[in-house]
């Protein structure tokens, strides 16, 4: 099956990526190229229907000028020239960008035929074929891309997928009982479970320095997975969760670089597996809607952003099991009251944290010297920079009776109000 597709080149635009949201938005399926793709590795592209030439402000490559084959405009493929031919001016798109994409994906003549069911149907049929009837591992985490992932090859391979989940006591409340019950009693998933809580905790002990932390947890998590990898037999491929904005971040120069890091990095070399990445090419809106329409629950595909050292960086300093389940619980009810006031959707990262520093406070008459609670919610688009959204009085109130009554240890609740920057999103 030949899908239409867009081929963008990027020509020193900062826009790549917006432009092949938009294409895919309007129908088409819609790739980036490096400024000095050959035109012939385009002409070989299944289904190519136009090309865009993506001019921007970032034309000038090791203190050259960039530009293209002109051999690209021998293809017989209609050809968009973005701001190109100006030369100097390579800022706007002339007009409504999204129109003049629209005219010009009509101008192909070629179907738009890019849609989440078409996605799901490829995809499976060629999971299939580059699988066969071999074996792969994943590592589910339980964030929307790994499930993703996971769904896909469920769909695709059924029991020739095993899936490994590491709790590792720094996920937040309920999370790995939503995997357990999602995966293994939903999807009939072949699923191990490791309690790791113990041994990861044992680990982090006595450990303040957050990068140390940071390091302790990715580790240890690459040691258990890879302790699971051994014990099963005959596993030859290992799925991944990488997604199209990993890959195009900074620009597709940095592609290389950027696809390397998300690599199996730290497994053993005698671990040697093939990858398999079936949304590598979706975008995150794509990821989720591929998980809606594979029946993945709203709570799971919409999830926000949630760092993999977890509540570990948010339980400041050296980690103790009390502080721990007091950021845990606190955490869920933050959660629970943002999702009734239908918050949810509206307020990209909300979340809690606990300092290692005590405070006085009173409690049954007498003094208690107890923790304090920060709320952190944040608005941003690409977590670069960040803004503190105005959150109703009441409800802020509401959970912080909630949280003081309802979390033993807990006598103060905070709210931070600083911007990224000065200040990050997570406070280690
Ligand atoms: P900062 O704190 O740098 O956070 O403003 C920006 C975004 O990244 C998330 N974050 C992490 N994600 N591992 C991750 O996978 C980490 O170590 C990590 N630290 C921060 C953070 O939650 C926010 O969304």
């Amino acid at each position: 099956m030949s899908r239409s597709m867009i081929a963008i080149v990027d020509l020193g635009s900062t826009e790549n990526a917006a432009v092949a949201r938009e294409i895919r938005d309007l129908g088409m399926y819609s790739e980036i190229f490096n400024f000095d793709v050959k035109p012939n590795e385009l002409g070989a592209l299944d289904g190519l229907a136009g090309i865009i030439l993506n001019g921007g402000p970032n034309d000038v490559v090791d203190g050259e000028k960039i530009d293209v084959d002109a051999g690209i405009y021998a293809l017989g493929i209609p050809v968009l020239n973005v701001a190109h031919d100006a030369r100097s001016e390579y800022s706007a798109w002339p007009g409504d960008r999204k129109a003049v994409l629209d005219a010009f994906i009509e101008k192909t003549g070629k179907a738009r035929d890019w849609n989440t069911d078409s996605f799901i149907e490829s995809e499976i049929k060629l999971l299939r074929e580059q699988i066969g009837s071999r074996k792969v591992l994943l590592a589910l985490s339980g964030g929307v891309d790994s499930s993703v992932v996971a769904a896909l090859l469920i769909k695709a391979i059924g029991n020739n997928l095993t899936c490994v989940h590491v709790n590792h006591g720094l996920l937040r409340k309920g999370e790995s009982e939503q995997v357990i019950d999602v995966f293994r009693r939903q999807m009939g998933a072949n699923l191990i479970y490791v309690d790791a809580v113990e041994r990861f905790l044992t680990k982090l002990e006595g450990v303040s320095d957050p990068e140390q932390k940071r390091r302790i947890i990715g580790s240890e998590f690459i040691r258990v997975f890879e302790e699971e990898a051994r014990r099963l037999d005959g596993i030859e491929l290992l799925g991944q969760g990488t997604i199209y904005p990993d890959i195009v971040e900074s620009g597709t120069k940095t592609a290389k670089l950027v696809k390397s890091h998300h690599n199996v990095g730290g497994l053993p070399e005698d671990l040697k597996f093939e990858l398999v990445e079936p949304i590598k090419m979706l975008f995150k809106d794509e990821v989720r809607a591929v998980g809606r329409a594979l029946g993945l629950p709203e709570s799971m595909v919409s999830r926000q952003p949630f760092p993999g050292p977890g509540l570990g960086v948010r339980c400041l300093g050296a980690i103790t099991r009390d502080r721990l389940e007091m950021v845990r619980e606190s955490d869920a009810i933050l959660r629970e009251e943002f999702d009734r006031a239908s918050l949810a959707g509206k307020v990209w990262q909300y979340f809690t944290l606990i300092p290692d520093t005590k405070s006085t406070g009173v409690r049954n008459n007498a003094r208690a010297y107890e923790y304090p609670v920060v709320i952190r919610a944040v608005n941003t688009v690409d977590a670069m920079t960040a803004e503190v959204p105005e959150i109703p009085w009441p409800l802020m109130k509401k959970i912080t009776d909630r949280i003081l009554t309802e979390v033993p240890g807990v006598c103060r609740v905070l709210m931070d109000l600083s911007p990224k920057p000065i200040a990050t999103i997570e406070w280690e």
